[in-house]
């Protein structure tokens, strides 16, 4: 039994619903106390400890304590190319993306890059995430096989595509069926790992194969199913001459069944007032992808906007049409979408946010997003004073979250004092 000692923060409800106050939880000098990989208890540090006189005391001094990040949307197999020059959407994928997947062919190399991608996202505090893999499935084997060994909670699925993309990254209606059927009964709901049903998006799927993980996704309903959604608008003008029949973008996702309260859609930035009505009415999750939205030059999704419509929205780094591994950066792009939108975001909102938003997201903050009893013991302790910029600032904060702010906008792995997933420590700085 331990017993974490620093600044604590969980959340009581969601502070795009309720005032700050009422949503956050803040000690000063807080505990939480971790039993078997679990959150046995959050309180004062000094009841706890005074309850718990056995338990090891792991003392973060001013440190923030909160949950583990969650990533609900990445593409771990776009790690080596992060951060690539000058392409949109459609030029990046075929220039440089393309041909990074198909190297996934090679499952020596799907190891070695899983565990690249883990280690850091691990190093940046992220604990979950939703993660495209390639057509491959050796890509799937090799993400999970790596999370399960690191005891790690990771929704992964293996991205379907039967048009539009290369010879050698193209499987079939048939193929992508029975291939993700297969990892399904392999993987899913086993240790801490769940299958989300991946097409890929619209244009790199036919309406075969639309139609086939629909079908897939009625017999596990259970499963989570991701995908794109307008994100740029060559490419929604491209999904509109591919299906002249269909409504809209969405339309062609309900069409085939892809369409549910446990599906997660990505960007979702220039929507139709229908399609909004019918992602509120299904209770579907939208991603936000802030860096990689200004990063390709997408456009700006507005998240008060789509909460204030009451739909579950999740915070992701988009790795690696994202341009940062960091949720803390992340955030800092979050916001500053916000303020172009006229909506900046709180402190509390954007924590709440990349934690608890994106766990609802992946219907996972049951078990992950928050610091509170009986959840899993996935943690990010942070830093408020990291660097020379941001300690010299943070000096000046006259409240609690004027000392977490400067972090959330220019913090990044330097920030994360220590990362514990499963509760166990996986990184640590002095
Ligand atoms: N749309 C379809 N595939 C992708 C992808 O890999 N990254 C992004 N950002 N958008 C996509
Ligand atoms: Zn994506």
């Amino acid at each position: 039994m331990q017993l974490l000692t620093g600044q604590t923060l969980s959340f009581r409800d969601d502070p795009f619903a309720v005032p700050f106050a009422e949503a956050c939880t803040l000690r000063r000098q807080g505990g939480v106390l971790i039993e078997d990989g679990r959150i046995r208890a959050v309180d004062e540090a000094e009841t706890l400890r005074a309850a718990h006189p056995q338990a090891e005391v792991i003392s973060y001094g001013a440190d923030l304590i909160c949950a583990g990040f969650v990533d609900a949307h990445v593409h771990y197999s776009q790690t080596a190319i992060i951060a690539s020059w000058g392409l949109r959407l459609i030029d990046w994928l075929n220039t440089y993306t393309f041909p990074e997947e198909a190297r996934f062919g090679d499952p020596g190399y799907a190891a070695e890059i899983a565990a690249r991608y883990l280690d850091l996202t691990a190093a940046h505090g992220t604990t979950t995430m939703a993660s495209f893999c390639t057509i491959h499935p050796a890509s799937v084997e090799a993400l999970f096989t790596e999370a399960q060994a690191r005891g790690q909670c990771v929704v992964a699925g293996k991205t379907c595509m039967d048009r539009n993309a290369p010879d050698d990254l193209r499987d079939s209606a048939q193929s992508a069926y029975d291939d993700s059927k297969a990892l399904i009964a392999r993987w899913h709901g086993r240790d801490r790992l769940h299958y989300a049903i991946t097409p890929r998006f619209t244009p790199t799927s036919s309406p075969d194969q639309l139609a086939a993980l629909g079908g897939l996704w009625a017999e596990h309903p259970d499963c989570l199913m991701q995908t794109h959604l307008s994100e740029q608008t060559d490419e929604i003008a491209w999904v509109r001459d591919l299906h002249p029949e269909a409504r809209d973008y969405l339309d062609t996702y309900e069409a085939h069944g892809l369409l549910g309260a446990r599906g997660l859609y990505g960007h979702a930035i220039h929507l139709e007032p229908r399609e909004i009505d019918r992602l509120t009415e299904t209770g579907a999750a939208l991603i936000h992808c802030p860096t990689s939205n200004t990063f390709i030059g997408s456009g700006l999704f507005n998240t008060a906007a789509m909460k204030a419509r009451g739909i579950s929205t999740g915070l992701a780094t988009d790795t690696g049409g994202g341009s940062s591994f960091s949720m803390l950066r992340t955030m800092a792009a979050a916001y500053e979408i916000g303020q172009l939108t006229g909506t900046p975001l709180h402190a509390a909102q954007l924590i709440w946010l990349a934690t608890q938003g994106s766990a609802g997201a992946l219907h996972l903050d049951h078990e992950i997003g928050n610091l509170a009893p009986g959840m899993a013991a996935d943690l990010v302790v942070l830093d408020l004073a990291s660097t020379p910029a941001i300690a010299q600032r943070q000096a000046e904060a006259r409240n609690l979250w004027e000392a977490v702010f400067p972090t959330l906008m220019m913090g990044d792995d330097r920030a994360v004092r220590a990362t514990w997933i499963n509760g166990r420590p996986v990184t640590s700085k002095p």
